[in-house]
């Protein structure tokens, strides 16, 4: 792809002023983006990299109105030898188009994605914070961009490619988080789009998020839609266990999202001498297993937040507390490995890290 620089470069001294505030998650952004669009006739047209400024567009255009919208996220992380790298992200890229197709959206080839993500993030090499776990946060982007009020699928879109300085997603950082468990709504239900990486999932979390702050809890654990029995993630990250010293994750069933920091702590895991399951799991076992001593583990995973321990779950009136509200053994181990790899403190011996120099 041929991706026209339209740009003279990004600020250094926006950058260097941005990266000395409390970054917090997402609120600052750098300064330049990738965009390109797309229409039926054309295919993908346009690729180039510009300053980072609003989008003008139509009232009428179809994102605002059936949400066709889809987004991936993914970090560069700053070596300790200054390089910079990402994760897994060919890994994000198949997901967006899995993610397109399910939206029927048109889909990116993968090296495409990876070419126009790692020339942008060479561009804004600057914008990566060099002290973990601060990193810079890559949100890819894509909307249905043709005017019309109908409902059908949209025959023109725009894929833009944003990035953010972020600190820790969570303001307490690698601390436990109280949890709710959600006993009226749900994230999403099997044949949805639960598995999707759509905006449309997030809007329908926002409510019961609100509530659950409202009562003291950090975040929502959801539970499946056709029984209200079995968990699925917890806010916008999956939700693992040490039961009986195994690691239990939730089974993917159509609505719960893949992800990748799921997959890689599973690997891992196993790769350290745990027995990993992936099946239901259903709440009771979670609340009667905290009781009784035999669930000794509950934490979260995912990009922004990486590893999060849980330390308290609300359910049915009761607060069960997980490893006496302390980050237990396997959250620490995984916890450890993973952001080894991620800011280079150690080797990865899986090919996980891509540092920018191997694809641009
Ligand atoms: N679940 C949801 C709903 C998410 O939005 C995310 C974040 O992308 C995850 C899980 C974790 O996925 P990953 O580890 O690929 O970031
Ligand atoms: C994650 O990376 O874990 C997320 O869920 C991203 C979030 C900001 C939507």
């Amino acid at each position: 792809m041929d991706i026209a620089i339209r740009t003279p470069g990004s600020h250094a001294a926006l950058s260097t002023a941005t990266l000395g505030r409390d970054l917090g998650f997402g609120k600052y952004f750098a300064d330049l983006m990738f965009r390109m669009r797309y229409s039926e006739a054309t295919g993908w047209r346009d690729p180039e990299i510009v300053p980072y400024a609003p989008i003008a567009l139509d009232p009428a255009a179809m994102v605002f109105h059936y949400a066709q919208e889809i987004f991936e996220g993914q970090k560069a992380y700053r070596w300790p030898d200054g390089r910079v790298a990402m994760f897994r992200p060919e890994a994000n890229a198949a997901r967006l188009n899995r993610s397109a197709e399910r939206l029927c959206m048109p889909a990116i080839p993968i090296e495409d994605q990876m070419q126009t993500t790692f020339a942008l993030v060479s561009m804004l090499e600057a914008w990566v914070p060099a002290a973990p776990p601060s990193s810079l946060y890559v949100r890819p982007t894509m909307i249905a961009t043709e005017t019309a009020l109908g409902v059908h699928v949209s025959r023109e879109y725009l894929y833009f490619i944003i990035c953010s300085p972020v600190g820790p997603y969570f303001p307490k950082g690698f601390a436990p988080v109280r949890v709710k468990v959600e006993p009226t709504y749900t994230r999403a239900a099997e044949g949805g789009t639960g598995d999707a990486k759509c905006g449309g999932n997030y809007a329908a979390s926002l409510l019961a998020q609100r509530v659950a702050k409202e009562e003291g809890f950090d975040v929502v654990l959801w539970l499946d839609a056709r029984e209200h029995r079995y968990v699925e993630e917890i806010g916008a990250m999956n939700i693992l266990f040490v039961i009986d010293g195994k690691l239990a994750t939730s089974a993917l069933r159509g609505s719960i999202l893949p992800g990748i920091t799921r997959d890689s702590i599973l690997r891992l895991a196993k790769d350290q001498g745990m027995v990993v399951e992936e099946r239901a799991i259903s709440i009771e076992e979670v609340t009667q297993g905290i009781e009784r001593g035999t669930v000794t583990e509950v934490f979260a995973a995912g990009t922004a937040a990486i590893v999060t321990p849980v330390g308290v779950i609300g359910w049915g009136g009761k607060e069960y507390v997980v490893n006496r509200n302390a980050v237990g053994p396997v959250t620490r181990r995984v916890y450890d490995t993973l952001t080894g790899y991620q800011f280079g403190k150690n080797a990865d011996p899986y090919g996980w890290m891509q540092t920018l120099a191997s694809v641009v």
